[in-house]
Formats: structure tokens, C-alpha cells, sequence
């Protein structure tokens, strides 16, 4: 009798051990699931993959963007030129195009500074993919205006009368015509004419360049030093199209351009120019602040608005929010495009105004960017393509233009949480704005009209397949897991804690019973005590009765034992 006594309280301690153990694990799965809960394992892993430091995945993405960026050029094919110059016919356009060039960006010289800024200088170059063109560049011949004659012409408008007749006679000369036949090629990249070339001699300081194409204005952006802050200040969440001038010396935003070649502003609109009666600082000519819309603030809000700048374009361009929506990808994604107002005249929105000089020439009408400082001073203006939303003046002066939002309006889907651009089609067309030009025949016919010359879409279909799983992985399933992670393991931490209380409570009892002389052998008590855990666990309730659940078990009575613990689930 004391051998089975001394057997049964060893038997006791056991099950006790592995009741404490049962309970310690319950108490760690819960602490666990707490920590899970507070540290947020997910968050701090997006916080590190996001956080901009030499060798960061973000610093990556930033300093040789993964993603492709097409420029694809679209021109306008003069289809009626001898019945224009008689005087006959409006001028008829055809749209020619895509030529496709896919761009490639490397920011190079990066260095970090102490003030949470970076200063770096972008490089890009073009590259031609024949396959998503319409045909060869060097083949495909366009009858087109001559840039060179007209942009000359125009941009003598309101020299002497003296300086335009000298013109008029080198034309003359020269036997230069208002519109050439060329092929894409040289028309994008730079025409062999004689007229720039002998102009760059006898006018240096007026024309200072060989030779006149359309695109290499765009991609010949120079060397420039660009400082940009790392970190925002989170006070600035308003728009950095909404700071006021002064606010603007003083707010900083995440990836935002602080200064472009040592300014914060474009001299080319007078900023910080104090002699220029026209405009002085303003936020029309202010680039800090304005993004160069390769990496974007991190948790975008949808009040908050932006600006893009490149150089390019000549100005920043505002953006507006549209809406939230996943793209085709399935990345969670808010929706840009241009502001309708971008391209208004400066007294319908005041922030146009430094693009209107009247001293240098005539306002623009609606729809119509003045980009003059930056195509050689020429006079060239910027629209969206086919002069969609512009003024009605403009379509009715060529014939063949067909304005349609959705070929020629600009989207830009960006991840918000994350500030990288998913989508984008930014859509801008280049105009020769022909002034009122004197004393030369040969380009009368032209007068008062501005010429579509070529438009582009700067596109990027979507991001790497690498970085779209990742992103997925961090904003989608990763939550989600984490979510499930925090229930399965409080979950299963109270199961295993309820399970070891009704173990304690249970094993008390049984060695209560045991002292008693018509005890079952210990082994049976226990096997039953089993099953009525797994029974009490399901419904903790029957935890409160451990002497009915004893005493039953006691009895031997199987199936009455699992009618208790169903006859309560
Ligand atoms: C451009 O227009 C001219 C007629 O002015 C035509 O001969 C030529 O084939 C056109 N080019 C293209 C690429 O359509
Ligand atoms: C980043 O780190 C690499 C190697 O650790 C170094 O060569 C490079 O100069 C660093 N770049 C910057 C901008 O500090
Ligand atoms: C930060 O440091 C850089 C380089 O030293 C300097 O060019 C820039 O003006 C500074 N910016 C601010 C806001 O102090
Ligand atoms: C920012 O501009 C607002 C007016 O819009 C002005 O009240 C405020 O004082 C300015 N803040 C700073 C820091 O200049
Ligand atoms: C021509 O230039 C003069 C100043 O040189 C200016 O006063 C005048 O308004 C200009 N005219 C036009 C049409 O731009
Ligand atoms: C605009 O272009 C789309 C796509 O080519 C076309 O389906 C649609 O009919 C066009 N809309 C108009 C008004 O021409
Ligand atoms: C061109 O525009 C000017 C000023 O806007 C106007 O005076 C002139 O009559 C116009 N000429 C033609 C040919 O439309």
C-alpha cells in the first residue's frame, strides 16, 4: 500500500512538471503575441527597408531607379505645305510616332551632408528600342517646319527693323525654306542645315549653338548639382505648392529638391533677380520643395499635393490627387495628374505669372507654358499634346490636331506608403510659337500661329516584378501574417494556459481522491483527466466543476465523460 502511495505522489510531480511547463509555454506564447502586437515586427521591417542610407533598398531605387522609363516622341508631318504658303489651306499636321527611346537615369557624385541633406548629379542617357517604334528614325522622312528659319524669325520680333531686314537677306542668301523634308533622325537630333551654323557665326552671342534638333534640347540637360533633403520636416504637410514665399525659405521636405546648381530657384524666371520688374521669389519660379518624382515623401496623405520639376520641362508642373486604387499589379496606389490650372494664364492662376514677360513678348493664351529661357530663346512653348484643354484659338489654327484625355492626359499612380511612382505617363508637347515677325517674307505665312512640333510620353509601365513582390510582401501579405500571427499565438498561449489550470485543479483532485481506499489506479484517473482538458479547453467553463469532472472520471464512465464535455460545447 505505501509502494503504490509513494509511486502515486511521484506520479503527482510528474504531471505537475509538465502542468508547469504546459503553463510557462502558455504564459511565453502570450507575452509573445503582446510583443509581436507592440513592436510591430512588419512596420519596423518596412522602416528599415525604407529608410535612405548608403546601401538601403530605398537608397537603390533612388540611385539607379530599376525601372524602365520610355520616352516615346510623336511628330507632326506637315502633309499640305505648298497650298499653306500660297495661302490657301490651313496648315494640316499628321501625327507620326512612337519612336521609342528607353531613358536611363544614374544619380552620380552622391554625397551625403550633414544637414539631412544629399547633393548628386543626375546622368541620363537615351537609348533607341526599335521594336516599340513605328520604324526607323533614319528612314522615316517628314516634311517639317524649319525650326531654324521660323525660331530665328520669331524670336527677332521685337528687334529693330534693321537687325530682321540683315535676317531676311542671310535667308535670302541661303535660299532657306520654311519647311524641309528630313528624316526623323536628324529632325530629333540635329538637321545639317546651312542657316543655324552661319547665323552661330555672324551672331555668337545671339545663337549659340551649331546645330537645331527637338530632342537633344531635352536630354542635353547638362552637368547639374542637385542637393535634396533626406528627411522631411514633419510640420511641412501641407502642399509644397500651398507654402506661402515666406514659408518657403524655411519648410523642408523628404526628397524634395532643396537647391538646383546652388539655387533654390529658377533664375531663368527671375527668381531672386531684384532689377526684374516682373517677378522676384514666388512660388511660380521657387523649385525647392518640387520633386524630381523619383522617390516621393513616405505615407502620402491625399491633401497633400506636389510638384515635379525637370529641367526638361523648364518649370516645376503641380499635381493633383485623383484618387486611391490598386493599379493592374495589385499595389495599393494613389492617382496623380496634372493640375488643371497648370497651363492657365497667369491672371486666371496667379501661380503663372513669372512665365508671362510682356517686356520680351506677348502673354500666351490658356493652355500655352512659355519655355523660351531654356530652347536657346527661341520662342517655344510647352502644352499638353494635341493642345488638349488649351485655348480654342489654338485648335482652329491646324488642321488634324485631336485632342483626347485618354491618349494626352498625364497620370502618375504613386505607392503612398512607400513614395515610389508605380505608373506613370507624363504627356507634354513642344510648340514653336511664331510671333508677329517683320520684313521677311519667307515667313510671313506663319505669323500669329503656334506650330505643334513633337510630343512625348515619358512612360514607365510598372516596377521591376522583384520590387513589386517585395512591396506586396510589405504592404500586403505581410500585415496580414503578422495579423495572424498575434491571433494563432494568444490563441493557442490562453488554450495552453486554460489547458494547464484545468490540469493543476484536476490533479489536486485526483490525489484528494487517491487517499481514499476505493481509488482507481492512478494511471485511468489520469488518462480520463486528459480527456477532460482537451474538453475543458473547448468550453473553459467546465473547468469551474473539477470535482464533478473527478468524480465522473472516477466512475469510469467513458461515454457520460465525453457527454460532459460535448453536452456543454
Ligand atoms: C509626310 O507627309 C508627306 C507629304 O507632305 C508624305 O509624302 C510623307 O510620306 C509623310 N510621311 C509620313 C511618315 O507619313
Ligand atoms: C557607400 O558605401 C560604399 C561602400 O561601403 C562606398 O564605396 C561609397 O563611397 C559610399 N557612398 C556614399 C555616398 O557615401
Ligand atoms: C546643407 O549642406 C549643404 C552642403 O554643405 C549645403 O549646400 C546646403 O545649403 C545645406 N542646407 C541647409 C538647409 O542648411
Ligand atoms: C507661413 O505662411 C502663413 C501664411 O500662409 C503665415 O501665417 C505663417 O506665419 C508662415 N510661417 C512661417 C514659418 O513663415
Ligand atoms: C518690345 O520691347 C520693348 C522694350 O524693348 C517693350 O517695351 C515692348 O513692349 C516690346 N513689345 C512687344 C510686342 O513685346
Ligand atoms: C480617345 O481615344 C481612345 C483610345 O484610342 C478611343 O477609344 C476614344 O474613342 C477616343 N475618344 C474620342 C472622343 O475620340
Ligand atoms: C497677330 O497678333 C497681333 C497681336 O496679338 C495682332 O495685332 C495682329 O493683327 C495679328 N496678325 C495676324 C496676321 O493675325
Amino acid at each position: 500500500m505505501s509502494l503504490t502511495c509513494r509511486w502515486q505522489i511521484s506520479e503527482y510531480i510528474r504531471s505537475l512538471a509538465v502542468l508547469r511547463l504546459l503553463g510557462s509555454l502558455g504564459v511565453a506564447l502570450l507575452a509573445l503575441s503582446y510583443a509581436v502586437y507592440l513592436i510591430n515586427p512588419i512596420e519596423v521591417a518596412i522602416n528599415v527597408k525604407l529608410s535612405f542610407m548608403n546601401g538601403s533598398f530605398l537608397f537603390g531605387l533612388w540611385k539607379k531607379p530599376p525601372v524602365q522609363i520610355y520616352v516615346q516622341v510623336y511628330l507632326f508631318n506637315v502633309t499640305n505645305p505648298r497650298e499653306f504658303l500660297r495661302g490657301r489651306e490651313r496648315l494640316r499636321v499628321q501625327e507620326v510616332g512612337p519612336f521609342v527611346y528607353r531613358e536611363e537615369l544614374e544619380n552620380t557624385d552622391v554625397k551625403f551632408n550633414d544637414n539631412d541633406t544629399i547633393t548628386y548629379t543626375p546622368r541620363r542617357h537615351v537609348i533607341f528600342v526599335p521594336e516599340m517604334s513605328v520604324g526607323d528614325p533614319r528612314e522615316v522622312k517628314v516634311v517639317t517646319p524649319n525650326l531654324g528659319l521660323l525660331g530665328l524669325a520669331s524670336s527677332l520680333h521685337n528687334s529693330s527693323i534693321f537687325t530682321n531686314l540683315a535676317f531676311a537677306t542671310l535667308c535670302r542668301y541661303l535660299d532657306a525654306q520654311p519647311f524641309l523634308k528630313v528624316s526623323v533622325h536628324d529632325y530629333m537630333w540635329g538637321i545639317d542645315e546651312p542657316l543655324v551654323p552661319l547665323a552661330s557665326k555672324l551672331f555668337p552671342k545671339w545663337i549659340s549653338f551649331p546645330r537645331l534638333g527637338i530632342l537633344d534640347r531635352m536630354f542635353d540637360e547638362g552637368q547639374n548639382v542637385v542637393t535634396m533633403n533626406v528627411n522631411g520636416d514633419e510640420r511641412v504637410d501641407r502642399p509644397a505648392h500651398d507654402l506661402q514665399p515666406e514659408n518657403v525659405t524655411s519648410a523642408r521636405r523628404a526628397f524634395a529638391i532643396e537647391t538646383w546648381n546652388g539655387s533654390p530657384g529658377l533664375r531663368h524666371w527671375g527668381f531672386g533677380v531684384e532689377d526684374d520688374p516682373y517677378s522676384s521669389s514666388s512660388r511660380c519660379n521657387t523649385i525647392r520643395g518640387a520633386t524630381e518624382g523619383i522617390l516621393f515623401p513616405p505615407n502620402m496623405r491625399p491633401d497633400m499635393s506636389f510638384s515635379v520639376y525637370r529641367k526638361a520641362f523648364c518649370r516645376t508642373l503641380p499635381l493633383q490627387f485623383v484618387r486611391e486604387g490598386p493599379t493592374p499589379d495589385q499595389v495599393p496606389a494613389y492617382w496623380y495628374t496634372l493640375r488643371d490650372d497648370a497651363f492657365e494664364t497667369a491672371d486666371v492662376n496667379p501661380d503663372n505669372n513669372c512665365y508671362c514677360r510682356p517686356s520680351v513678348a506677348p502673354c500666351l493664351p490658356r493652355g500655352l507654358s512659355d519655355l523660351t529661357p531654356c530652347y536657346y530663346d527661341i520662342p517655344a512653348a510647352v502644352s499638353l499634346p494635341h493642345f488638349y484643354k488649351a485655348d480654342e484659338s489654338l485648335l482652329e489654327q491646324i488642321d488634324g490636331l485631336r485632342p483626347n484625355g485618354s491618349l494626352h492626359a498625364t497620370t502618375l499612380a504613386i505607392q503612398p506608403r512607400v513614395g515610389v511612382p508605380l505608373i506613370a505617363n507624363i504627356r507634354v508637347q513642344t510648340n514653336l510659337v511664331v510671333h508677329k515677325t517683320k520684313g521677311n517674307p519667307r515667313v510671313a505665312p506663319f505669323n500669329n500661329l503656334t506650330l505643334p512640333i513633337f510630343w512625348v510620353d515619358l512612360t514607365v509601365l510598372g516596377l521591376p516584378d522583384y520590387i513589386t513582390s517585395l512591396l506586396d510582401l510589405m504592404l500586403v501579405v505581410g500585415p496580414v501574417i503578422q495579423t495572424t500571427a498575434i491571433v494563432l499565438l494568444s490563441g493557442s498561449g490562453a488554450l495552453l494556459l486554460l489547458a494547464a489550470a484545468a490540469g493543476v485543479c484536476c490533479t489536486a483532485g485526483m490525489l484528494h481522491a487517491s487517499s481514499s481506499p476505493h481509488a482507481a489506479p492512478l494511471q485511468t484517473a489520469y488518462k480520463y483527466s486528459q480527456v477532460k482538458i482537451l474538453g475543458a479547453v473547448v468550453k473553459p467553463r467546465a473547468v469551474a466543476k473539477p470535482e464533478q469532472l473527478v468524480s465522473l472520471s472516477l466512475g469510469r464512465d467513458r461515454d457520460a465523460d465525453l457527454d460532459f464535455g460535448r453536452g456543454r460545447s
